[in-house]
């Protein structure tokens, strides 16, 4: 099977990475030169993601019939919807169903029309004024969200990033002067618990389970911090977390189900993968958004741990008719990304960084390049994350340990990582923050 891949991150380089492994071909197209993407594929070009036409050519051209598409902008652009239109089969949706995404207030109006659980109080608004006089009358904690497109670092929520009602209109005015996101804001009622992502496999009507991770989004260690793309994610070899019950899962799992019913209720059928970000609180899983792809980190956990044939399960997305045998080795997985220094709030880019793939691997680990390009014949950073590295092992603790040592191969003097993802320590307090939430 030959395959289109667009994007140029770490999940893209996860997904080609897959792809190949199951005997496709990849002709790659992404706006950095990602080496590790170059290396896997069989052919790439170098352009604007959301430039349909030269990207369609490059498809034609090479007789592509799948396509996956990996970040959320072309999506939002209709690059789906112009595929098709050439033939091109896609693992993703068209630009209607990509505004479970793309709008935030999309997907709590379509949540809410079909009665789906695990909804949160909200509210849109096209001016500040118009939610200066919500919140003056509201007495619960909220959270400020543009309603479109931020690459993750859009949202602040009361009680970390805003103290106050001051604070928090500053924050509103700013989204409609810059025009952030650029089409208003949604206020939220703030979901208390722990946050999980379930991610489904879907070809518009049957949805396929993926292992549950937990991201970590703030930019620090200790979760604090401004909000990140995400910062790391684990996996456990049970394919669960262990502040879940399989039951609270399930109930995360209808939820999906029922948004892709509802989507094709609607007339926008849902195909591709879909993603599922979930507070688990104690009255049940609630929503916190859902994205039209992988989940970057997210992808990194999953993909190689994949025993299915990634093409194949493409080629059903594509063409509705996933069955229900997608299965993933039981082996537990911990991803922390190297980020530039700065990243969050101004990242210093431009650094020269090295990577020693083959000692990672002697460590039990995976490595998959993001946002780093090449220049002058040597790679550098760009402004998002650089490299983002895997510990795998049957254990969470092995995991965390493998990618550890794994780090001493990304080399930078401008980098951060955090060293706190899946560890015992941070691990153990999210099983304790559920556990006095469960008896309070
Ligand atoms: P998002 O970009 O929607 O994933 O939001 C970034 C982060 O903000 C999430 O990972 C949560 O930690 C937090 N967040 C977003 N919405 C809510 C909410 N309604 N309640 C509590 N926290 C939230
Ligand atoms: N890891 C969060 C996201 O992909 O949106």
């Amino acid at each position: 099977m030959r395959f289109l891949a667009v994007g140029g991150g770490g999940r893209e380089h996860a997904a080609v990475e897959a792809l190949r492994r199951s005997g496709a071909e990849v002709y790659a197209a992404m706006k950095n030169a990602n080496p590790g993407i170059i290396a896997a594929s069989k052919k790439h070009i170098l352009c604007d993601e959301k430039d349909f036409a030269k990207i369609c050519a490059f498809a034609k051209e090479n007789g592509v019939e799948y396509a996956f598409i990996g970040p959320e902008a072309p999506l939002e652009a209709g690059i789906v919807d112009a595929l098709e239109k050439e033939g091109i089969r896609c693992a993703a949706p068209t630009k209607a169903a990509a505004r479970i995404e793309t709008s935030k207030t999309f997907m709590r109006e379509l949540v809410r029309k079909y009665g789906i659980e695990g909804n949160l109080g909200f509210a849109h608004f096209d001016d500040a004024a118009g939610a200066e006089r919500y919140l003056k009358n509201i007495d619960h904690e909220i959270v400020v969200k543009p309603v479109g497109l931020t690459g993750g670092k859009g949202v602040k929520v009361q009680g970390e990033h805003l103290h106050s009602f001051e604070d928090t209109m500053a924050y509103i005015r700013e989204i409609f002067d810059n025009n952030i996101g650029g089409a208003g804001v949604i206020l939220e009622e703030r979901a208390i618990g722990e946050e999980f992502t379930q991610m489904v496999f879907v070809d518009g009507k049957t949805i396929v389970p993926l292992p549950l991770v937990q991201d970590h989004k703030r930019a620090y260690e200790g979760d604090v911090g401004p909000n990140t793309g995400g910062m790391g994610s684990y996996t456990d070899s049970d394919h669960l977390l262990p502040f879940i019950t399989e039951s609270e899962r399930r109930e995360a799992l209808k939820i999906l189900q029922q948004i892709v019913d509802a989507m094709a209720e609607e007339g926008c059928p849902y195909r591709g993968t879909m993603y599922g970000q979930f507070m688990l609180t104690v009255s049940g899983p609630k929503i916190i958004e859902i994205n039209a792809r992988f989940g970057d980190p997210e992808a990194m956990n999953v993909l190689p741990i994949l025993r299915t044939g990634f093409a194949d399960i493409c080629r059903m997305m594509a063409t509705g008719t996933l069955s229900g045998d997608v299965e993933f080795e039981r082996k537990a997985t911990v991803c922390k990304y190297v980020v530039p220094r700065g990243y969050g709030v101004k990242s210093e880019s431009g650094h020269e960084i090295t990577v020693d793939e083959e000692a990672i691997r002697k460590c039990g680990a995976t490595v998959y390049y993001a946002n780093v390009d090449m220049k002058d014949g040597r790679l550098v950073t760009g402004t998002s994350r650089s490299v983002g590295v895997i510990g795998i092992a049957d254990t969470l603790e092995e995991a965390e340990s493998n990618c550890e040592k794994a780090l001493a191969y990304v080399r930078c003097d401008a980098i951060a990582v955090r060293h706190d993802i899946g560890t015992r320590a941070l691990v153990q307090k999210r099983v304790d923050h559920m556990k006095a939430l469960r008896s309070a």
